[in-house]
């Protein structure tokens, strides 16, 4: 897979794009990452990629120029452009897995008030926002977008890091890890855990991550496919907690 980041600040992308599992996939040619610096694409003589907004107003606007002719630099026959941007649509697992299979995306980092929007309306397929809050550029989205796509392409991963089991994969969070000691503090590891009871284990596990979800994240099981066990899991999740509030309001 192909990743062109257009940006004004390629300098923060260097650690994130050297390091850890991003690191070692583009070492191991799994994805090929390439930063663009947008005011490499100013005309202007001091190199300037904004101007006032027209309708007057607060703050300075990326000119259409620059973007455009970074975007047609990187752009390849299939690619697709997207623009982060707190008005996009909001970026869950879903659209990571989504974006996996792509052959070459170009991630577009807005600025300032942001760009001029005759980009968005003629140059950009998707618009996506990490989260309903604001930050001061889409660089750190970005690479909310890079590492979690990076972590999913074939072979990135190695078997211990497997991301089947993980939180989202199939809807639902995941059941929690205990590593020795097996007493800390006084705090003991799940029985069970150390049985050596494969089918146990796994049980144990799923019935953990479906009351955690369950408690936690309700609306993730609207959308989960559970299995018949699943459900009568879940059912006794909800079950064992109507209980244990009847038991609660009985004792006070
Ligand atoms: N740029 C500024 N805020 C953003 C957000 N929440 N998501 C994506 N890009 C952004």
């Amino acid at each position: 897979m192909r990743i062109d980041i257009l940006t004004l600040f390629p300098e923060i992308f260097q650690n994130f794009l050297d390091t850890s599992i991003v690191g070692r996939a583009k070492n191991n040619g799994i994805v090929e990452v390439n930063c663009i610096n947008i005011r490499d694409f100013s005309k202007d003589k001091h190199k300037r990629v904004d101007d006032y907004s027209f309708g007057g107003g607060p703050g300075m606007v990326i000119s259409p120029e620059p973007v455009f002719n970074a975007i047609m630099s990187a752009k390849s026959e299939r690619c697709k452009t997207i623009y982060l941007s707190p008005k996009g649509r909001t970026y869950k697992q879903q659209v990571a897995n989504e974006l996996s299979s792509e052959e070459h995306i170009i991630l577009l980092c807005g600025h300032y008030e942001g760009i001029d929007n005759r980009i968005m309306e003629n140059y950009i397929d998707d618009e996506i926002s990490i989260g309903d809050y604001v930050l001061t550029g889409g660089e750190i989205a970005a690479m909310v977008v890079v590492d979690s796509i990076v972590r999913l392409l074939p072979g990135a991963l190695n078997n211990q890091e497997s991301f089947t089991d993980e939180s989202h994969y199939n809807g639902l969070l995941e059941y929690p890890h205990y590593t020795r000691p097996r007493i800390f503090n006084g705090f003991e590891v799940p029985e069970v855990l150390l049985s050596g009871n494969h089918s146990k284990i796994e049980e144990w596990r799923k019935y953990q991550s479906l009351k955690v979800t369950y408690e936690r994240r309700p609306d993730l099981l609207k959308e989960a496919k559970l299995n018949k066990t699943e459900q009568e899991m879940l059912n006794t999740i909800i079950n064992n907690k109507n209980f244990n509030q009847i038991e609660n309001k009985n004792k006070l």
